[in-house]
């Protein structure tokens, strides 16, 4: 991984973070079942934000930035890591978030993260409903740079080319621990949205020359529409790597039956998957991205479309804090 010790980076993330068997949800499953606990790593509640983060806050550093701008829903785990990044870096943090349409009301707006969003000190924006977001986000740039200011913007999700170093690190950790542990992984799964942590574990998978399918559980889009996303981000983090974009070809694998009717909206299969993991390993999951990658893994697990017996890690990727916006869901 040489390449990417060149590449700055600031150190937030509490790593590594955990490689742990799941003794009962394996029971159940008849699949050996492992999680990587990128919940906890540490930044106001961690995430996988946290990695992408440390490569993206370096980068606004190197600008001269003094503002984090960033985008997302009302209850984006994103937005929350960036606010508590700017805050351990003594930035201002500048949130944009729109609201999400479907979603459970009572809580939604003051509880999870946008309670700790508050209490990081971010100035939070809420976009009219008769603006787009990245209008939205444009102006304020302008704003902020006429009040001499030199704000970063930060993509949705923090997926791009330089987030997405995060999780080729992540991908470095994982092979470290599954040597180190004697695991010979079958399969990777995780929650994808903005595809930063896909594209980058493939890609650190790609730069170790390690070919181990990575399947993405749609939180928000079809499967087609997903692969062609992951896969572009993959490209552009190769080439940023040095390595051949061409070797993203067939390495990218996401599923789009489990998000139900949106964005965020909650489904019984994405309620019974975070009531499994609570109650069989104590793990909490998050109702808007790992609720419903799990709920594909188990329902892929029934349906049979991974072998018995085999070695399935799945990317924890964060998020039990919107629980809390979800009351009247797990009520
Ligand atoms: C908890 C959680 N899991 C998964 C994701 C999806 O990651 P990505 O946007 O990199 O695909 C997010 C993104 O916001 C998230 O907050």
């Amino acid at each position: 991984m040489t390449i990417l010790n060149t590449i700055s980076r600031v150190t937030i993330t509490h790593a590594p973070t955990a490689l742990e068997y799941m003794p009962q949800m394996s029971a159940l499953l008849n699949r050996n079942l492992y999680v990587k606990r990128d919940d906890c790593t540490g930044l106001a509640g961690g995430g996988n934000k946290t990695r992408k983060l440390e490569y993206l806050v370096a980068d606004a550093l190197a600008n001269n930035a003094d503002t984090l701008v960033t985008v997302g829903g009302i209850q984006s785990n994103h937005a929350r890591q960036t606010a508590a990044a700017a805050a351990k870096f003594g930035l201002n943090c500048e949130l944009v978030l729109e609201d999400v349409q479907g979603t459970p009301k009572t809580d939604y707006y003051k509880n999870g993260n946008v309670l700790l969003n508050h209490l990081l000190g971010a100035n939070i924006h809420t976009v009219p409903d008769d603006l787009k977001s990245i209008d939205y986000t444009k102006a304020l740039m302008s704003e902020l740079s006429e009040q001499g200011k030199t704000p970063y913007l930060i993509p949705v999700g923090g997926s791009n080319e330089i987030g997405s170093l995060g999780y080729v690190q992540c991908a470095g950790e994982i092979i470290t621990q599954i040597q180190t542990q004697s695991i010979t992984l079958d399969h990777i799964v995780l929650a994808s949205g903005s595809a930063g942590t896909q594209a980058g574990l493939l890609a650190g998978l790609i730069l170790a020359d390690i070919d181990i399918p990575v399947l993405g559980i749609c939180v928000s889009r079809s499967a087609s529409e997903q692969v062609t996303l992951v896969t572009e981000l993959l490209e552009k983090t190769l080439t940023l790597l040095g390595l051949d974009k061409n070797l993203a070809k067939k390495r990218v694998f996401a599923n789009g039956d489990y998000y139900g009717k949106g964005y965020g909206i909650p489904n019984k299969e994405m309620i019974e998957a975070v009531n499994l993991c609570a109650q069989n390993e104590g793990l909490i999951l998050d109702p808007v991205y790992t609720g419903k990658g799990m709920a594909g893994l188990i329902d892929l697990c029934r349906q049979n479309k991974f072998m018995q017996d085999s070695n399935i890690l799945f990317i924890h990727t964060g998020g039990s804090q919107g629980v809390f916006a979800y009351q009247e869901t797990f009520a």
